[in-house]
């Protein structure tokens, strides 16, 4: 009896949880972006994002180390295909077989990577790439698909193109006035026709960050969810801020060409924390805090009162970014370049965030220029420029949090950027005798300005195989004993 009434609130909390997973409650969805001199090791970055909730994340290429880290996960995985590898892949289907084979079923049969999605392309229709990928995006698409089915993954996984909220436009200044861009229009309608008969979704990248960072009269409030911007009324509907309203401009896109009930996923949205002036930890939080709260309560735009998935943008700050659109680019990260937390975010349920754990970092040591030396040596000036050539001189522009520093802080964070980008090898900090190394931290006190550490990229490489084992038997032996779990109370029951 005793028995009984404990194997039944075994059940019932096994239920209950389940139950909770069906309903999303941890069901968040990121970027994992891997452009870092030194990444989170896969299964670090693996445990932060499943300690955060997040069950569905998006790679922007086949990542080897990221793809096998995820294997057994239980993460769904969206893997994209460069812009780079379009022209190729359209123009061959043997290349797109290959890449399929290679860099998708290899995974899934090896490692146990739950693949659900390809993304052909990365904003392939952007206006500043003047063109380029237009041709080669939907017969590359087609190439995928085609690809996919002959490896048998035509069910399991579906195709998307995720592109920028520029290959639509409203000419009238509200949603219901939107249409595709008319140099795409053509293959706008082509891809959402082709993805439509595949059950693929369309995926669409908005930033309204950059709406206000592009934008000297943008109204700053109607970026965010909670602001008192002057609402937009739209017939009769009212915006109140510019996600829904961008959004909603799609959904009239789609229904002008016959698709307007397309599923659209968001393939990124999010806030830097630096290199801009509104790129920073107060306005981050705000917008992250108003986009999870979203997501928690599922609410879809006034359009699409569904929800639908969200990806963040993204899960750490990558330092070896390009930064042609900006110096921000490198700040995306709701996490640091090390997983721990910027800010705290509510992810509903009582849970906050939480950082990466056993991550492991070089030595306590910093470069800084040397007090001898003179802010007037004709050394300076040259040797700053070499350092910000390699390492991530971000934080130090204008606006930025470490953009007040004067001249010899200023030196020393670049100083310091290159020492740790180059593992902290002696020689790295000379710069014509401007500089030496302290274990003194030199991040100064009560600023946001951080002089940081790098990670141990070696020490992680050494020990991971030794990780690997442990893992396997743990699992295992939480299999058995689940096992165990359900049959003794399917008996009493
Ligand atoms: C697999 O993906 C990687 C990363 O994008 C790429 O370098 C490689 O060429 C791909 N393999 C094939 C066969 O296309
Ligand atoms: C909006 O929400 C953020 C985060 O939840 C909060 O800090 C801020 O005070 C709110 N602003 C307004 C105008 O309500
Ligand atoms: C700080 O360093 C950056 C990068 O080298 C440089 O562009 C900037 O002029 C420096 N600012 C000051 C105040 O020295
Ligand atoms: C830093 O160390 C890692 C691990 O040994 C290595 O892969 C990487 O290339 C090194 N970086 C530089 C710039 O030497």
């Amino acid at each position: 009896m005793g028995f009984q009434y404990f194997s039944k609130c075994v059940f019932l909390a096994l239920c209950i949880l389940s139950q909770g997973l069906a309903n999303g409650v941890f069901g968040f969805a990121c970027n994992w972006g891997t452009r870092s001199t030194h990444p989170l090791p896969g299964d670090i970055t693996v445990k932060l994002l499943k300690e955060n909730g997040f069950n569905k994340v998006k790679l922007f290429e086949a990542d080897p180390s990221a793809l096998k880290a995820l294997g057994k996960s239980g993460i769904e995985v969206m893997v994209g295909i460069p812009n780079d590898l379009l022209a190729s892949i359209a123009s061959n289907v043997n290349a797109a077989i290959q890449w399929v084979s290679q860099n998708v079923s290899n995974y899934i049969s090896k490692n146990g990577v739950d693949i659900r999605y390809v993304a052909v392309g990365n904003e392939p229709f952007l206006s500043s790439y003047k063109g380029q990928f237009v041709q080669s995006t939907y017969p590359a698409l087609q190439n995928i698909q085609a690809a996919l089915i002959k490896a048998g993954l035509g069910r399991q996984i579906k195709v998307t193109v995720p592109l920028n909220a520029d290959v639509y436009q409203t000419d009238s200044g509200v949603p219901s006035g939107g249409a595709f861009r008319p140099d795409v229009k053509d293959q706008m309608t082509n891809i959402v026709k082709f993805l439509s008969q595949n059950d693929g979704p369309l995926t669409i990248n908005i930033y309204p960050f950059l709406s206000l960072q592009s934008d000297p009269n943008f109204p700053k409030e109607y970026a965010f969810f909670n602001g008192s911007a002057a609402p937009v009324v739209d017939g009769s509907i009212t915006y109140t801020n510019v996600l829904d309203a961008n959004f909603d401009t799609l959904v009239s896109a789609l229904e002008k060409i016959g698709f307007g009930s397309m599923p659209i996923l968001v393939g990124e949205v999010g806030w830097p924390t630096d290199g801009d002036p509104n790129a920073n930890i107060q306005n981050a939080q705000r917008f992250n805090q108003g986009l999870v709260d979203r997501i928690v309560k599922k609410q879809g735009t006034p359009k699409r009162p569904t929800p639908t998935d969200i990806y963040i943008f993204g899960l750490i700050d990558e330092d070896a970014k390009s930064i042609e659109p900006g110096n921000f680019e490198r700040h995306w990260g709701i996490f640091n370049y090390d997983g721990s937390v910027k800010y705290p975010l509510n992810l509903g349920g009582g849970k906050t965030l939480v950082p990466a754990k056993g991550v492991k970092y070089l030595q306590k040591r910093w470069c800084i220029m040397s007090p001898q030396a003179s802010v007037l040596d004709p050394n300076l000036a040259p040797s700053l420029s070499k350092a910000c050539s390699v390492a991530d001189c971000t934080s130090l522009s204008p606006g930025s949090s470490c953009g007040n520093l004067d001249t010899r802080a200023n030196a020393s964070y670049a100083f310091n950027a290159y020492y740790q980008t180059m593992n902290q090898s002696q020689d790295a900090c000379q710069f014509n005798n401007l500089a030496m190394i302290t274990n003194t931290d030199p991040s100064p006190a009560q600023s946001g300005c951080k002089f940081n550490i790098m990670i141990d990229v070696g020490k992680h490489r050494s020990t991971s195989s030794l990780a690997a084992p442990r893992k396997v038997l743990g699992s295992m032996v939480l299999l058995i004993f689940s096992f165990v779990f359900m049959l003794l109370s399917s008996l009493s029951v």
